[in-house]
């Protein structure tokens, strides 16, 4: 029974909202990795609040979880409350998203975070970030780009160097991953792109170390080596399950920015 006890108590769950998936898992919070399969299912459309939140009511119960559940957003999350939307339902600014995760998942405690800072979590406690000192960025490039800020082991949350603008366009439109598929870049394009954006969030930012995250960080010998930037650059660790992992990580750890 003790065994037991103790194995329940290091045991998390995540799920993680993207634009075209949510995903969620149990996660081993002594590891990091995930416990059996994730379960995803087709982000709703319109991705509004309830039609997401009802989404992951269904993951969560599909898992018979009934312990704290860790949610990721791609938005800006402050007191609970999401400030922004830049590639999810417009709806959402404005939603005070704990009242929203609570009313589909009664009696659960339900932790909301933006999900670079998911990530960033996920690779500071079993990643790329793990014991190192000092400023580390991570970005991750998908649909949009995220960032997440750690300094000295603790996250500075919600920044948004996806937003800084490159010329007349946000970076994120300009070098996210969505962008290369989209418009059919070559790797050398791709990368001159992101060496523009991280050129210029160098200007105002010295990091130790850069993380970079997202499905685009598994080509990493694609890209990263030819880039001319300052700061050592290494790939996230924790691969696409690190939104998964930090939300969980932040849900039974009380980290709620
Ligand atoms: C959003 C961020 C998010 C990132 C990655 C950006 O467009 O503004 O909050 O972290 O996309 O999903």
């Amino acid at each position: 029974m003790a065994e037991n006890g103790l194995q329940s108590q290091l045991r998390g769950f995540g799920v993680d909202v993207g634009g075209s998936g949510i995903k969620g898992a149990l996660v081993d919070l002594n590891t990091g990795q995930l416990i059996g399969e994730r379960i995803r299912i087709a982000t709703p459309q319109p991705a509004t609040p309830d039609a997401v939140a009802d989404v992951v009511a269904e993951i969560t119960h599909r898992f018979g979880w009934e312990g704290p559940v860790g949610v990721t957003l791609p938005s800006v999350i402050q007191q609970q409350t999401a400030q922004t939307a830049a590639n999810i339902d417009k709806s959402w600014i404005g939603t005070d998203v704990k009242d929203l995760f609570t009313r589909h998942l009664p009696g659960q405690a339900v932790t909301v975070i933006n999900d670079a800072d998911a990530a960033g979590i996920a690779e500071l406690y079993y990643g790329a970030a793990k014991g190192a000192q000092g400023l580390v960025v991570l970005l991750t490039f998908g649909t949009g780009i995220g960032s997440a800020v750690l300094y000295n082991g603790i996250l500075v949350p919600n920044t948004e160097f996806g937003h800084f603008e490159l010329g007349d366009v946000d970076s994120e439109v300009h070098a996210s991953a969505a962008v290369r598929e989209r418009e059919d870049l070559t790797w050398p394009e791709w990368t001159a792109r992101v060496n523009d954006m991280i050129c210029g969030m160098e200007k105002f930012f010295w990091p130790d170390l850069i993380i970079a995250g997202g499905g685009i960080s598994r080509k990493h010998a694609k890209w990263m080596p030819n880039l001319d930037i300052r700061t050592p650059i290494v790939p996230a660790a924790l691969r696409n399950h690190a939104g998964i992992v930090g939300a969980a990580y932040a849900a039974a750890n009380g980290i709620c920015p």
